[in-house]
Order: C-alpha cells, then structure tokens, then sequence
C-alpha cells in the first residue's frame, strides 16, 4: 500500500534504486534531485528539506513539500505539493506533481500518488487544487479525469509549449 514519507538519510539505498532509473534513462518530468543523488544524497535531503521550508529556492521554485511514494521499503516515485505557487507557477506547475519510476508503472500507483496528494494538500488548507498537464500526457491526463478533475484552460509557455490545467474536486482531510 502507497504511502507519502519525508525524506530522511535512512532511505539513502532505496533512493539509490529509484534514482538509478532515471539515470540510465533520463525523463523531463523527473526532477534533478535522482541524478545529484548518486554523487550526494546528503545534499538531496537537504534540498528537499529546505525546499519544504522556502529556503534557498532557485529563482523558478515555489516553496514545495516534497514526499517519497513508498510501498513497503521500495521508493516507487516521488511527489511534491506546492501550497502557494504565484502566476507563473500556477501555469507551469500547478499545486500537485508526481512521477512514478519506470518500473513500477501501469499498477495503480500514479492514481494511490494523486489520490494521497489530493488528501495532504486538503490538510494543507488547498481548497481547489490545480494540476498541471502537458496535452499529449495521456497517462496522467486519464489519471486526473478519473479521478474527477475538471477542466479549466489550456495555456501557452514563455517557451512556447502548452499546457492543459485541471481544477480537482476537494478531498476530506
Ligand atoms: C503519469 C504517471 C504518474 C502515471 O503513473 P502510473 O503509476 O503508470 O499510473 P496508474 O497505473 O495509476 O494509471 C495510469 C493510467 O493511465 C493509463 N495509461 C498509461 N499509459 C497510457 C498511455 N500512453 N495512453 C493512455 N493511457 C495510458 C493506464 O492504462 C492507466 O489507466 P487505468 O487506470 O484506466 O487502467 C507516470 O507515467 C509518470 O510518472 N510519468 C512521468 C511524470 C508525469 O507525467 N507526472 C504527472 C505530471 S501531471
């Protein structure tokens, strides 16, 4: 069974084991903490740690806390709330990401990640969590439809790209 954990040095091996993945094939969705992680895990926790505090943010980062997706002791993906993010993260980014490791998709996971997510961010005080999608992202565009998200407007990048974003229906805390 799924469940949301703050990241600590005790899951340095079985973030390894995730992060070994999105090494050896690297994702645009999967951030660059999995990469950094083989060098320095330390510094992971850290970032992740003061990420959730607001505290040295990089200039295009919301203050996010971010969460290991656990099952059991297997880390099977990561997943990060962002309660206040301004404009231009609500169009790039929204309130809720999540990326499952390539192994462990296509079992349910992604909808237990966002069905959780939902949960925290009501215990957050988020009342209409906004999730951020890319158009031709059909995994989790069948994710957030299933699980009732509405659709509020699609909008256009300074890079150009779009992106397809959804109102999700309020979770009981
Ligand atoms: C999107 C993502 C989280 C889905 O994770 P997952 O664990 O595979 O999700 P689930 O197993 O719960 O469900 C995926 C659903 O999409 C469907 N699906 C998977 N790939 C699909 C595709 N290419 N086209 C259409 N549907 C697809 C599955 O059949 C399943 O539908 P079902 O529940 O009706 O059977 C995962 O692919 C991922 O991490 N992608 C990269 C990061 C990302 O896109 N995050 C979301 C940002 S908004």
């Amino acid at each position: 069974m799924l469940r949301l954990e703050v990241i600590h040095e005790r899951h340095r091996r079985a973030y390894l084991e995730a992060a070994k993945e999105f090494f050896d094939q690297p994702e645009p969705d999967a951030d660059f903490f999995y990469e950094l992680a083989h060098d320095d895990f330390t510094e992971v926790v850290r970032r992740y740690h003061n990420r959730a505090r607001g505290i040295d943010l990089p200039p295009a980062y919301a203050q996010e806390y971010k969460y290991l997706l656990m099952d059991g002791d297997v880390v099977v993906g990561r997943g990060g709330i962002r309660p206040e993010p301004n404009d231009e993260h609500m169009r790039s980014h929204g309130h809720i990401g999540y990326v499952i490791r390539p192994s462990c998709r296509n079992r349910g996971y992604g909808t237990a990640a966002l069905t959780h997510l939902l949960r925290r961010s009501a215990e957050l005080g988020i009342r209409e969590p906004i999730i951020v999608c890319k158009p031709d992202n059909h995994a989790s565009l069948n994710i957030i439809k299933k699980m009732g998200g509405a659709f509020l407007d699609t909008v256009t990048l300074p890079d150009g790209s779009t992106r397809t974003r959804y109102h999700m229906p309020e979770s009981k805390p």
